[in-house]
């Protein structure tokens, strides 16, 4: 989603800036722009489309900042204009960026109006600026007229603004869409992820919910929600920037699809003693919380919802302890049941889902026995704010369609799901055992990727799918079909097999391909008879199946076949030719695979 790049120095800033911005592409924007500051002059630069556009404006421009902000915008409110990029600037003066929505900007911006001030865009953000300017008026300094401005703020905001007047500071304040400052030797930088910063610092202060901060070259002073001077933590990165080249790869995501036995490989490394889960992994407390856990409770959106679907064949038959899964925004605005003993866990590869985060802070109040994340970003807010930490190992996740981090975030529920077996006394040697085998099945399960590039050929040229699973594939099937439909944009829908006759059948022609996930398990027989069903009337089927399925490819069926897995990691392993599947019919659409439209790869708005 947006993305903030904000520094104070001595030297020129237009390339840290656009440097910056490159690195925060990958979360997906439709606009760019920058504010730089320098000899008392405000100059402001904005371009539609990709930060390359802004670039060659800039150069065009010729102008040149020691202190500026930029911007990548995800458009919310208001379309995609130059008018509505950010930064946004009141009386010539002011120039401010902002993450997040400020929900009561309509009362704002009427009152702000009736005092005189012009708007010139359609955004939430433009009230922000002006109210910091008229605020000015009645306080001493930028500092305190944004720590009144944001008293009136609903909603949330990530922010930075600075005064063409005194330009040797920058004024950054967080609620709801985080912030980090990056320290510099005589210049500091902001941001809204340490990757943007990447190149030019480790150090770094991650801001804290309801942080007000002053930076200048030489120092941070930092004031939490009440106004008191507070000290936060300096850590130092050791998040690899590197991370971020697609290598020999056309596309990140086939990048990460090929990523993914390391990936695993990595989440299990030293989280595994002998045949049993090192608890530890999860945090200090872990055991004494895994001995008493009755019920578990999973919270998340998207593709981390459907390996939160996923865990709870896991938890209940392995584990034996009773398991909900809901989404984020249904579950943060409704009254539900806190059964007795239950462990809130939130799934999430960025750790700044808004309505994830939103729903494990209302956790909080309900009486939950403790908060656990499944999450792949240490930095996050998700991980410093639950009690419990599980951290995939995916590495940086450039393409927006959610790969490695889903099958990882799939190994840390297995591996939650045997801690707890293990604490409650009960054997989860099996658990561990299909887990270590996981990087080697994935290996096999790529080797599928010629056959499936052909196959994807037949899928150009339509406009509807249905994905079929039965038990722990049926999430399996959600997730092949919200790929297929994110990066091809052919709709795509899934059903557990067996709903087939209860309305989805109605569907079915020759132009709607079918698509099956069928291990060889307990369900297969059932599932057989709901692809005849589908075959019966004519619908052309995909089907996904171990090699001793007996499905034969005729005229109706094209079969892959998929080496033999245990059941139990089957999940994690039909996964991939699915998203391979995705992958190569969004290359022959010609859509943008890494970036595809309208969507952002961090969701920090509800
Ligand atoms: C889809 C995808 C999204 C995310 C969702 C939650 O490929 O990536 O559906 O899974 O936006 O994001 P996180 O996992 O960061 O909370």
């Amino acid at each position: 989603m947006c993305g903030i790049v904000g520094a104070v120095t001595e030297r020129p800033v237009n390339k840290i800036l656009i440097e910056g911005l490159k690195r925060l592409e990958y979360r997906g924007y439709d606009s760019a722009g920058v504010a730089l500051a320098q000899e008392g002059e405000l100059h402001t630069v904005k371009a539609v489309g990709k930060v390359a556009n802004l670039e060659s404006k800039l150069e065009l421009a010729a102008v040149k900042g020691t202190t500026g902000i930029a911007h990548t915008r995800w458009a919310t409110h208001g379309g995609v204009t130059e008018a509505n990029a950010h930064p946004h600037v009141s009386k010539g003066q002011l120039a401010l960026v902002h993450n997040g929505i400020i929900e009561n900007h309509s009362s704002l911006r009427e009152a702000l109006k009736g005092d005189g001030y012009e708007f010139v865009s359609e955004t939430d953000t433009e009230v922000m600026v002006h109210l910091i300017h008229q605020l000015r008026e009645q306080h001493d300094s930028l500092l305190a007229s944004v720590q009144a401005a944001v008293k009136q703020f609903e909603g949330a905001y990530g922010t930075v603004v600075f005064d063409k007047a005194n330009p040797d500071e920058i004024i950054v304040a967080r609620s709801g869409s985080p912030l980090v400052i990056g320290l510099g030797l005589g210049e500091n930088f902001i941001a809204s992820d340490q990757l943007a910063l990447l190149a030019v610092t480790r150090r770094f202060i991650f801001l804290e919910e309801g942080d007000v901060a002053r930076v200048t070259r030489e120092s941070v002073e930092i004031y939490n929600r009440t106004g008191e001077r507070v000290e936060r933590n300096i850590i130092e990165s050791t998040a690899n920037q590197d991370n971020t080249g697609k290598g020999e790869y056309r596309h990140y995501m086939l990048k990460e699809i090929y990523e993914q036995p390391m990936a695993v490989r990595n989440t299990l490394e030293d989280r595994l003693d002998g045949s049993r889960v090192a608890v530890k992994a999860f945090g200090e407390r872990a055991t004494e919380i895994f001995k008493d856990v009755k019920h578990v409770q999973i919270i998340a959106c998207g593709t981390s919802y459907h390996s939160g679907m996923v865990a709870r064949y896991w938890l209940e038959q392995f584990a034996g302890i009773s398991c909900n899964v809901e989404i984020a925004s249904e579950f943060r605005y409704r009254q539900s049941y806190v059964h007795e003993n239950s462990l809130l866990v939130t799934i999430s590869q960025s750790g700044e889902t808004a309505d994830t985060l939103a729903a494990l802070r209302l956790a909080k109040e309900q009486g939950y026995m403790a908060s656990m994340t499944i999450c792949n970003v240490a930095s996050s807010s998700l991980v410093r704010e639950s009690d419990l930490a599980f951290m995939t190992k995916a590495g940086a996740e450039i393409g927006v369609a959610s790969t490695k981090a889903f099958t990882t975030q799939l190994v840390g529920l297995l591996m939650l799901t045997a801690a707890i077996a293990q604490e409650k006394g009960l054997n989860a040697e099996h658990i561990v055992n299909a887990v270590k085998s996981l990087p080697m099945k994935l290996e096999e399960a790529l080797q599928l990727a010629n056959g499936i590039e052909t196959l994807a050929e037949e899928f150009a040229d339509k406009h509807h799918s249905l994905f079929l699973g039965r038990g722990s594939q049926y999430p399996i099937a959600m997730e092949g079909a919200l790929k297929l439909k994110e990066i091809s944009y052919i709709h795509a829908e899934a059903y557990a097999a067996g709903e087939l006759k209860h309305g989805p059948l109605a569907l079915i022609d020759a132009d709607m391909p079918i698509i099956v996930v069928a291990p060889n398990n307990e369900l297969l027989e059932k599932l057989k008879s709901n692809v005849e069903e589908v075959r019966a009337r004519g619908g052309i089927i995909y089907v996904f199946a171990d090699k001793a399925s007996h499905f034969e490819s005729d005229n109706t069926m094209r079969v892959v076949r998929v080496n033999h897995v245990e059941d139990i990691i089957a999940p994690v392993v039909y996964t991939i030719p699915l998203q391979l599947l995705s992958y190569y019919v969004a290359v022959i659409k010609g859509t943008d695979v890494d970036q595809p439209r309208n969507l952002a790869k961090s969701v920090t708005v509800e």
